[in-house]
């Protein structure tokens, strides 16, 4: 078979005669097609306002934009789910808002109203719930939420285009601001472009001027305060438009993708599908599995030319946002990250494609495994050091530590999680400030730049993954733990 991309968009004949007929007309910036598109979204949803602008991410900054000028402040918190793309996060950041993370929960993928309560502060000033992959989060719960704190709900539903809530109305349409994407996954796209829609005037009227260079009203060249660029143009709209003629043909074909991978993996105890309400009209826009083993799947389709691809990792994991806490914060958001993968589906994927990609993943769960190779990589008087070559996916590495009663190892810190499990004996285990006993049998995190250290307190064997072999090449080393370790296993007391 020949190469199976993960998620491809589909053009043909009518799509090209939509974008010749504007070039044709010369007249490519926003205008005559841009307004017959947002009428159609207006009708289609059922909404007061439609604004079309660059791309989602611009939409939801737009939208917590005219927020917070309405609000009339300038320094807020914004309730994010920590499972989202990067999109969401940054949105807020642009606005100038703090990005306060919820976990999800972890059957749906959406955010957990229970966590939202959890982080609201004084300054919050809104939330920011993400329809991802078409489900929605129990908007009823985040609805009674905004209304007791004063919060405005902007709904990021920039894959739900076409998706319905469990009462009927359509994702976008709930909150205060929807937004949408075009981008090339979704099922309109047109390769770059984003939706805004509301049915209040206010924020309507702010985003419209907020898109268009603070512009009083779209004739006038007066300009009443700083605005931004975001406007759309007729190009993108004519191919939009055309797009938009397909949504209900392709929502059908969401819909039969997701039921014929459900169907042909439903042997294989080791995979998951979120639970997704398709009785209520949910469009799932991309087929997820929960997967044990994920990334070798990936490994194991990608020889055979099938791109699947990893979710997105957690929010918190993001280098901007690390301050927002750490895996155990969120366990649901980030047990996904390490779970979750997409397969491929949309418009360029047929039955038959689907069938072999299935088969192989059922190839994928009853392959015979290799044995487990070992390979000693130190030793010394503190006992001997052991890679296990291949059990991890990536390059992470897993380690054994056989340590002598007695003896010390560590003193460095890591940029990244570690974990540990004492398969032998007990040790000492010092992490930053903290100092446990771990027994035999028993695990601990070793957190991302804590320093860190084992002291066996009999013979010892210990098992350490986290990090990659790069990244233990440049271990960071704590002067004062590494003393201490250096010292024990000079004296050999402890
Ligand atoms: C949940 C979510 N929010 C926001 C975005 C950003 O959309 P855009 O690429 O149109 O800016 C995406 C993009 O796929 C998304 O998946």
């Amino acid at each position: 078979m020949a190469r199976i991309n993960w998620n491809e968009p589909r053009f043909d004949k009518e799509d090209l005669k939509e974008v010749i007929e504007v070039i044709e007309t010369s007249y490519v910036n926003e205008g005559p097609k841009t307004k017959e598109l947002e009428e159609k979204f207006r009708e289609y949803l059922g909404v007061k306002h439609v604004i079309f602008t660059t791309n989602a991410t611009a939409a939801l900054f737009l939208a917590l934009k005219a927020d917070a000028i309405i609000r009339g402040i300038k320094d807020f918190e914004v309730i994010v789910p920590d499972m989202t793309m990067i999109a969401t996060a940054t949105a807020v950041s642009w606005a100038g808002g703090k990005v306060v993370l919820a976990d999800v929960e972890k059957d749906r993928m959406t955010i957990d109203p229970e966590e939202i309560k959890k982080k609201i502060s004084p300054k919050t000033t809104a939330i920011l719930p993400v329809h991802i992959i078409g489900r929605a989060p129990d908007m009823a719960a985040l609805q009674r939420i905004a209304q007791e704190n004063n919060l405005t709900i902007i709904e990021d539903a920039a894959g739900a285009l076409g998706s319905k809530n469990r009462d009927g109305r359509f994702l976008g349409t709930i909150g205060k601001v929807g937004c949408f994407s075009l981008q090339s996954n979704k099922l309109v796209t047109c390769g770059q472009g984003g939706v805004i829609v509301t049915d209040d005037d206010q924020y309507y009227e702010a985003i419209r001027r907020l898109r268009d260079f603070g512009r009083l009203s779209n004739k006038e060249f007066l300009h009443e305060e700083v605005g931004y660029n975001l406007k759309f143009n007729d190009l993108s709209a004519a191919l939009a438009l055309s797009q938009f003629r397909k949504l209900e043909e392709r929502k059908e074909l969401m819909v039969s993708q997701r039921n014929q991978y459900e169907s042909e993996l439903k042997s294989i105890e080791k995979i998951a599908f979120p639970r997704t309400d398709l009785n209520f009209g949910e469009i799932p826009l991309w087929v997820e599995i929960f997967a044990e083993e994920r990334d070798e799947l990936i490994e194991y389709l990608k020889a055979s030319e099938i791109y699947a691809r990893p979710c997105w990792p957690a929010i918190h994991r993001n280098p901007p946002y690390r301050n927002q806490g750490n895996n155990e914060d969120y366990p649901n958001a980030s047990s996904i990250s390490d779970n979750v993968l997409w397969l491929p589906n949309g418009p360029a994927i047929s039955p038959e494609q689907i069938t072999f990609i299935s088969n192989k993943i059922k190839e994928f769960y009853n392959r015979e495994k290799p044995p487990i190779k070992l390979e000693k990589i130190h030793e010394d008087k503190r006992g001997s050091i052991h890679l296990v070559e291949d059990l991890l996916p990536s390059d992470k590495e897993f380690t054994f530590l056989e340590i002598n009663k007695g003896y010390a190892r560590g003193g460095c810190l890591h940029s990244n999680d570690e974990h540990l499990v004492v398969v032998k004996g007990k040790i000492r285990f010092i992490c930053g400030e903290e100092e446990t006993i771990v027994g035999m049998g028993e695990s601990a995190r070793i957190p991302a730049n804590r320093a860190h250290a084992f002291i066996a307190l009999e013979d010892s064997v210990v098992s350490e993954w986290g990090i990659t072999s790069e990244e233990k090449n440049h271990d960071a080393k704590d002067p004062q733990l590494r003393a201490l370790v250096d010292e024990i296993n000079e004296s050999q007391n402890f």
